[in-house]
């Protein structure tokens, strides 16, 4: 079957495949198509267009300023910190993959993470990125995170030691103009507005010894109040201690 025209240079053995098994996984997830303009098999990591020319991708070899970043050491970077520095354990679940930043750092700093991401366009992205670097401790998962989280815990299968949570911080009423990825990463994932859900259901994870909520500096809790929080300049991790 031929693909739909959106599905543009895949010209190598390899990246038909790609584009195939890209196809047929967004028809099974019924994803909306109507925004995307084009999906570009010719670039290292594929490159989304949506309507309005905004280009998105996600390659964690050579977008440098987003997964090369300085790092200090799992005891001193203030998300570590948050998380306990390796104190706590090294497995991580991070509920809210997203572009993989936060993913790509841990792992770097030694965590052994597994990321959750609901968004079937954005989970082939990083799905795609992670296969680049098989080095590093990701697993990357197709799933909505409470769903995740009861299933994970009815059937008693993967242990984690901490929990990591960012979901879309609100709207902010005045902002510089977004970045094109951000710009197209937003329109697509939407606000999160479950996110208080999603902590709850967290929060009831048998064994885990902490869960983490990246929050925008001066933004309410997500849910009650934490047990400590980590502030840095922009944005505040809020601990919940679950375990004493
Ligand atoms: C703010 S972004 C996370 C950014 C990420 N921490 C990073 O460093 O790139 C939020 C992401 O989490 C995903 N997400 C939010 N709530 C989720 C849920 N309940 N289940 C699965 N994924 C979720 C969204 O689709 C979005 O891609």
């Amino acid at each position: 079957m031929e693909l739909p025209e959106l599905f543009q240079n895949a010209t190598t053995t390899q990246s038909k495949n790609t584009a195939r098994d890209w196809h047929d996984f967004l028809t099974r997830n019924r994803f909306d198509f109507s925004q995307i303009e084009k999906i570009d098999f010719a670039t290292p990591a594929p490159t989304i267009t949506d309507k309005k020319n905004n280009k998105f991708c996600i390659d964690f070899i050579n977008d440098k300023k987003n997964y090369h970043k300085k790092k200090l050491s799992i005891k001193s970077e203030l998300l570590s910190k948050a998380l306990g520095g390796g104190k706590l354990g090294l497995n991580v679940l991070d509920l809210s993959a997203g572009l993989g930043i936060d993913t790509v750092f841990l792992a770097q700093l030694g965590y052994h993470v597994t990321a959750i991401e609901r968004n079937p366009l954005i989970y082939l992205c990083l799905q795609h990125a992670s296969e680049q670097m098989l080095e590093m401790n990701i697993k990357v998962i197709y799933d909505e995170a409470t769903k995740f989280l009861k299933h994970n815990t009815s059937a008693n299968q993967q242990k984690f030691d901490v929990i990591y949570f960012d979901p879309m911080f609100p709207e902010k009423t005045k902002s510089a103009l977004p970045r094109q990825e951000m710009v197209f990463f937003k329109k697509m994932v939407g606000s999160d507005e479950d996110a208080g859900q999603v902590l709850e259901e967290a929060l009831k994870t048998p064994n885990i010894k902490r869960v983490v909520v990246k929050r925008p500096l001066k933004a309410p809790p997500l849910l009650q109040k934490p047990s400590g929080s980590l502030k840095g300049k922009l944005v505040r991790f809020d601990i919940y201690g679950v375990e004493k």
